[in-house]
């Protein structure tokens, strides 16, 4: 990489700017340098803060524009939940495919250290433009429809805490992941004292046929 093409970090805004509460405005034309250069800081800003996908709001620009991936250890490699490379979309339109719905963890660039179980339809088709014009139309699932409609809503003003319908189902990753290992050691215990019962159990059973 050359001078001007080096990487560029923008600044992600977080829950309480007013940005990420109003509607983005439709890229009118994908050619404009200023557009081809956002684009190119939002990827690079999305892969510095490790996330898989950021919505132009989030970088204080109300304007529908979206990065994303979907990176090989987020996904389980089914066919209905593949690895996709790092995604441009402009003015990107949605739709979903079927009424199933699934619930699965989420966090967000600008909610950090937080993650909550956000329901939403798992199949989806979406619309829009890649950053050299050309029309991309694509049906997702699972992972991959999950993202695209995060930041789908970001355009719209929602945050996914506005989506949720369960709050306990909501906390800082640190207490989450606290609470899920110490939940898995008490299964182990109760799994032990319940083999051990079935081993006395046995025992009284084997003694009883003897006697
Ligand atoms: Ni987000």
């Amino acid at each position: 990489m050359v001078g001007d093409e080096a990487m560029a970090v923008l600044k992600i805004v977080r829950m309480g700017h007013p940005v990420l509460l109003q509607k983005a405005e439709a890229v009118q034309d994908w050619r404009d340098p200023e557009i081809q250069r956002l684009a190119r800081d939002m990827v690079d800003t999305m892969i510095d803060a490790d996330g898989a996908g950021l919505a132009a709001p989030q970088v204080a620009v109300p304007l529908r524009l979206i990065v994303f991936r979907c990176r090989a250890e987020r996904v389980s490699g089914a066919p209905d939940d593949q690895a996709l490379e790092t995604r441009v979309l402009l003015n990107p339109e949605i739709e979903p495919v079927g009424d199933e719905m699934a619930l699965a963890w989420e966090g967000c660039l600008s909610i950090p250290g937080m993650r909550g179980a956000v329901p939403r339809p798992r199949r989806i088709r979406y619309r829009g433009l890649g950053l050299d014009g050309s029309v991309i139309e694509a049906e997702a699932e699972n992972f991959h429809a999950r993202v695209v409609q995060h930041e789908v809503d970001h355009l719209d003003g929602v945050l996914y805490p506005m989506r949720m319908q369960d709050f306990r189902l909501f906390g800082y990753n640190e207490e989450l992941a606290r609470a899920a290992q110490a939940a898995q050691e008490q299964e182990r215990a109760a799994q032990e004292v319940a083999e051990a019962e079935a081993r006395e159990l046995l025992g009284a059973m084997q003694e009883g046929v003897r006697g």
